[in-house]
């Protein structure tokens, strides 16, 4: 007879790549690999954790479910796009560990990359594009594709962005942010297949306070922030942490400067690379149109001190946190400080200090 009374398990175990942890039901895959952390977690183009809906698309994610579940350890005979697979108790996930994902996932790359113009010395996401460090990570090197991309116009969409369509992988994460953050999206994909493509309807420019969020969620060089356009190279530049009061959004930003100049405002990110929440409420931390654009000068800010980023990608490399003071050589050589040299006020009567 079974036992009635047993009681449910409120969590579910689930091991990817011989990590076993407990989550709790409605947990995808993704999200407990995010939990593990570290190379366990696949890529994610499209998926975004605060933009509901998002997901599915891109197929960057794919892992290989090696067990369903306890009550039915069979595999699952095709790789499964982890962002939208729902944890079963005892699922077993393999992604390093798989022999299947590596060529699966340079094949996405591949596909990913069938019109995407490889223009990255002159695109302003280089440095901080995830189809780069995925084509980096996990593409073939070289192309089998012999025709001609397809190409659009660049067009403005809005007096702040600027939508360079030939770059963009539809993962439709601006459409959701247009649809959750801002009043009366007005753009979206148009057409289907090879056609389709993001676009003003009927040119109409998208202009409300939070558009500028667009561009930090597009992973690639689709979106681009027109008040930055060309002006530097991200890796020369410094991110730092600032805040300002701001009624309409949370005021906390990164500003990427070079030297006193600031270049570019935009949210803070996690090291998933989307926006984090803010310290405030614990809500994300999406900023509005005027600290993103209108705010330019350090004085606009609180500066906090140095931004850490903890993305792999270069941007990571011009840390500069652990910088020392470089060694006072004359002092050594001369064996004691250089008073002659430096100071001659305090033993020349013709100079006043
Ligand atoms: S423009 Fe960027 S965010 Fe929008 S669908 Fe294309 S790649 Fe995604
Ligand atoms: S991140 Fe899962 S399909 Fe794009």
């Amino acid at each position: 007879m079974s036992d009635q009374t047993a009681p449910v398990k409120s969590t579910l175990t689930v091991t990817i790549d011989n990590i076993t942890i407990e989550v709790n039901p409605g947990t995808t895959v993704l999200q407990a690999a995010r939990m593990i952390g570290g190379d366990v977690t696949p890529p994610a183009m499209c998926y975004y954790s605060k933009l509901e809906g998002s997901g599915g698309k891109c197929r960057t994610c794919l892992v290989e479910i090696a067990a369903g579940s306890a009550k039915d350890p069979r595999p699952m005979p095709k790789l499964q796009a982890s962002c939208r697979t729902g944890v079963m108790d005892g699922m077993v996930v393999k992604n390093i560990t798989s022999d299947k994902v590596p060529e699966a996932r340079a094949g996405v790359v591949e596909f990913l990359l069938l019109n995407h113009p490889l223009d990255c010395p002159i695109c302003d996401q280089a440095g901080e594009c995830h189809l780069q460090d995925l084509g980096y990570e996990h593409g073939h090197e070289g192309t089998r594709f012999d025709f001609k991309r397809r190409t659009f116009e660049r067009e403005d969409i809005g007096p702040h962005i600027q939508l360079h369509m030939n770059r963009c992988i539809l993962c439709y994460r601006c459409t959701y942010v247009a649809d959750q953050l801002t009043e009366g999206r007005c753009h979206g994909v148009l057409d289907r297949g090879d056609h389709a493509q993001i676009s003003t309807y009927i040119s109409k420019a998208v202009d409300n306070d939070f558009s500028g969020n667009m561009i930090d969620v597009c992973p690639v060089g689709a979106l681009t922030d027109k008040t930055f356009r060309f002006k530097n190279r991200v890796w020369f530049t410094k991110p730092m942490k600032a805040h300002r009061n701001c009624d309409t959004c949370c005021g906390e930003v990164t500003l990427w400067n070079r030297g006193e100049d600031v270049l570019r405002v935009t949210a803070r990110k996690d090291q998933w690379g989307e926006v984090a929440n803010s310290t405030k409420d614990g809500k994300t931390g999406w900023i509005c149109n005027t600290c993103r654009f209108d705010k330019k000068k350090t004085s606009d800010w609180v500066i906090e001190g140095p931004m850490q980023i903890d993305r792999h990608s270069v941007i990571s490399q011009g840390q500069y946190m652990k910088q020392t003071a470089v060694d006072e050589t004359v002092s050594k050589v001369i064996g004691r400080s250089p008073k002659l040299l430096m100071d001659i006020h305090s033993i020349s009567d013709v100079n006043k200090d």
